[in-house]
């Protein structure tokens, strides 16, 4: 505590110093920040960091005490009773054995490649390390450790982690920061974050001054965001010799990054795991005496009927693995393919005896976006004599770990995004997985002690699985990224993603090129417009973004603050599977007959604003299938659209004017056009049914969920649509009509190519115009871009 007042008074002087020069530090700096944390703010949580960081004396002075207590601090906790059960705990994981070798390299390299066993303490440990002995050295207050995590979900719970591992709350000197949320203050010296977190501060402090360690965790994933990062940074090493770089990998192939970075040395942590037993499809048939068809070849048996037959066999088949598992204690973890999958299953089981007493049977579902309260339930142990039953997708995989899991089943599919460059159409399709995610995924069971995988295929189709899944760069669509690489001035796309690991086709490259032209980001030079600095500062996809920005421009802010943060996080509207039309028709009462899904997301949300208001929330939700978790999770994501958007001054603090057109429903419908577009199907009413046609793929479909896709008519000419999703056929998601005069003045971007280059965008459609006899529309209309291109 003398320390600490000695640190309290040198802060006090050096405030009272720097009141009078000029500067306003630092008192932000202090905020412990969570939904009002934005990228803006974070620009000036940096410079004040810059600032903390200068080499004034008195500062250093403050600095040199601060490390010392930090020393303090840690030793003291790690003396304490719980400091040292912790300790214990943390030095029988795998990792303790090459903390001192770990640190060696890193202190020797700038670039280390580490790979290990998924839970022998890469994420917790590691990153801890460093922190502990930057402390030890008395270098506590100057280091700032950054990790980069794929998902939120772990950045947050990894960071709780390890500042309980500790003895710290978080927000001391470990903290976290995903998007839109974070917890750290100004002492946090290991911040765990979202890659895409990592990547929009460089945007704004292009040589990460101040940081000395960056590790990338679960590189192995391949995610996009990671490899665009691992680009980003090879490009900065030079600049910053004193910058270390940790690669941190779960499966061996660390050669490959390792060859990226020049050879960086490569360390591997040794694990134990207990022995897990194997069991394919056809052990688990044999016990109960069904043969299984043969499969001779992977496609017969990938097809939907085999997967359906495969399916059914398996209800039968499911008292034999409940036998097994009844046997002994501990949780059982379900892959599944998707959400969809595990919202399914989750009501089956619920509804169904098969699980027996229901008071013995804990049963979760894990997802990427769920509150901490549920969260914990997953790792924590249950009660004794309940069964735990976490359903996942491929996220329980590597990020993270429930310890007590022993029975593990994998059904061998997980939903993949894909992207058919060709007809420039992304594809959610459930895939086969890798061989190297079965191992991850049965490696899940051999925690604490032996354990029992099922895995739902046969053997013959493990053995045709690919080694490894196809980096994520190679099969999505690049907008983003395309923006991110200009607005950090990284020179030529194209140029920029040649220098990848492994890069992306220039097919690919070029759509992404063209869209973002279309939406009005790039101009022809592929140069960035005003509009599209404005949305690479804007965290979400580039045409929601769109949607902000005209929503604000045009006044009309409430409806579309709905619209998009509805469109950025799950579907408000639920069909539970057994309800599936008593669900379609609650929804199509809230679409009033205007052929919009979009509008009838903004009447649900305002209905249960009101209904909040009463109390009557979470009725208004059950009367009419609404999940009060999304509605919930969408308010807080629109509070939080509106802050960026104060912040980017896009709106006045007072909001007087925003929402004066909100009311106006055409101009919401516009609005939806200008981001959407070219997201647009032409509309022919048949007989007695609508026929549906994009220019890229022909003839396409609507989901049954939609408002749209029960109209046996709908009266006007065009659909603008959010997503098309190849499954068999193309299928349109979240659509809303708009008329022709829409399309000709929103739908993609008068401005830039003038009114010739506007028409020739909308070119493949005026056939549709003219097979209307929409020439005189068509001739007004012109009359009137001319004025808006003059005007401008
Ligand atoms: O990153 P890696 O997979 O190598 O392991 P980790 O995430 O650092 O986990 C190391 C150990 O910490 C695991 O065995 C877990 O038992 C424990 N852990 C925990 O108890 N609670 C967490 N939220 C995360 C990890
Ligand atoms: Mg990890």
């Amino acid at each position: 505590s003398g320390l600490q007042r000695e640190v309290d008074a040198l802060l006090a002087d050096y405030l009272a110093r720097k009141r009078t020069d000029s500067g306003n530090f630092p008192n932000a700096a202090f905020s412990r920040s969570s939904s009002t944390d934005s990228f803006a703010t974070d620009e000036s949580f940096y410079e004040q960091q810059d600032n903390q960081t200068s080499t004034n004396v008195v500062m250093e002075r403050i600095q040199r005490r601060k490390s010392l207590q930090l020393r303090n601090q840690q030793a003291a906790w790690q003396e304490s009773n719980d400091g040292q059960s912790m300790m214990e705990f943390r030095r029988s994981l795998p990792a303790q054995k090459e903390r001192q070798s770990l640190l060696e390299a890193i202190s020797q390299n700038q670039v280390v490649v580490v790979s290990g066993e998924t839970g022998c303490g890469k994420t917790t440990q590691l990153p801890q390390y460093i922190l502990e002995s930057e402390i030890e050295a008395a270098r506590g207050a100057t280091c700032s450790i950054i990790c980069t995590q794929p998902r939120r979900i772990s950045a947050i719970s990894v960071s709780e982690r390890v500042a309980a591992e500790r003895g710290e709350k978080i927000g001391e000197s470990v903290g976290y920061k995903v998007r839109l949320e974070g917890m750290r203050g100004r002492d946090t010296r290991l911040l765990f974050c979202t890659t895409g977190v990592l990547l929009r501060r460089l945007l704004v402090d292009r040589s990460l001054k101040g940081v000395t360690h960056v590790i990338v965790d679960e590189i192995h994933e391949r995610g996009m965001n990671e490899d665009f990062l691992l680009i980003v940074l090879k490009d900065l090493l030079p600049r910053r010799p004193e910058l270390r770089l940790v690669l941190m990998s779960a499966t061996l192939n660390a050669e490959m990054f390792s060859s990226y970075f020049g050879g960086a040395p490569m360390i591997h942590i040794p694990g134990f795991t207990y022995p897990v037993r194997s069991r394919f499809l056809e052990d688990i048939l044999e016990v109960t005496g069904h043969r299984l068809t043969p499969y001779n070849q992977i496609d017969d048996y990938g097809q939907e009927k085999s997967w359906k037959m495969q399916k059914q066999a398996l209800r039968k088949r499911k008292s034999q693995i409940a036998s097994v598992v009844e046997e002994r204690d501990g949780a059982v973890l379900v892959f599944m393919t998707g959400w969809d999958d595990i919202n399914t299953l989750k009501d089956q089981l619920q509804s169904n005896p098969l699980l027996g007493d229901p008071s013995k049977v804990l049963l979760l579902a894990c997802h990427g976006s769920m509150a901490s309260s549920e969260q914990k339930l997953i790792f924590d142990k249950p009660e004794p004599g309940v069964r735990k039953i976490v359903l996942a997708t491929n996220l329980a995989e590597t990020s993270i770990t429930i310890n007590d899991v022993v029975f593990v089943v994998d059904c061998g599919k997980a939903k993949e995004t894909s992207y058919d460059a060709l007809n420039n159409t992304p594809c959610l399709l459930p895939t086969w997985i890798s061989k190297a995610s079965a191992r991850q995924r049965r490696g899940r069971a051999g925690r604490v002690q032996s354990g029992e995988c099922f895995h739902l295929y046969p053997q013959c189709v493990y053995n045709v699985f690919a080694d490894y899944q196809l980096p994520e760069l190679l099969r999505t669509p690049l907008q983003s990224l395309c923006l991110q690489i200009k607005s950090l001035r990284l020179g030529s796309i194209s140029e920029f993603l040649s220098r990848a690991l492994q890069s992306p086709e220039s097919l690919s490259v070029q759509n992404a090129i063209e869209y973002l032209k279309v939406l009005g980001a790039f101009d022809q030079n592929e140069e960035l417009t005003v509009l599209g600095k404005h949305l690479s500062m804007l965290p979400v996809e580039p045409k929601l973004g769109k949607m902000l920005i005209f929503g604000a421009i045009f006044n009309c802010l409430d409806p579309i603050l709905t619209i998009v943060a509805g469109l950025s996080v799950r579907d408000p509207f639920m069909t539970p599977f057994d309800k599936k039309d008593l669900a379609e028709s609650a929804k199509l009462q809230f679409s009033c007959r205007d052929y919009s899904d979009h509008l009838a997301i903004v009447r649900a949300y305002d209905g249960w604003r009101e209904a909040e208001r009463d109390r009557n929330g979470y009725d208004y939700c059950w009367r009419n299938f609404l999940s009060a978790q999304t509605l919930k999770a969408l308010d807080s994501l629109r509070r939080q659209f509106l802050f960026l958007l104060k912040d980017t001054g896009l709106i006045d603090e007072n909001m007087t004017m925003c929402n004066k057109w909100s009311r106006d429903e055409n101009l919401v419908r516009a609005i939806i056009c200008a981001g959407l577009y070219p997201g647009v199907s032409s509309v022919v009413n048949k007989e007695k049914s609508v026929s549906l046609k994009t220019m890229e793929d022909g003839q396409v479909m609507l989901y049954s969920s939609s408002v749209n896709g029960k109209e046996a008519k709908i009266p006007f000419p065009w659909l603008v649509f959010n997503e098309k999703v190849k499954v068999n056929s193309v299928f349109l998601r979240d659509s809303t009509a708009i008329s022709d005069s829409i399309l000709l003045l929103f739908g993609g971007n008068i401005q830039q190519g003038g009114l010739d280059g506007h028409l020739k965008m909308l070119g493949g459609y005026l056939e549709f115009f003219m097979s209307r006899d929409l020439a005189s529309t068509y001739l007004n209309l012109k009359g009137e871009l001319e004025n808006l291109i003059h005007c401008k």
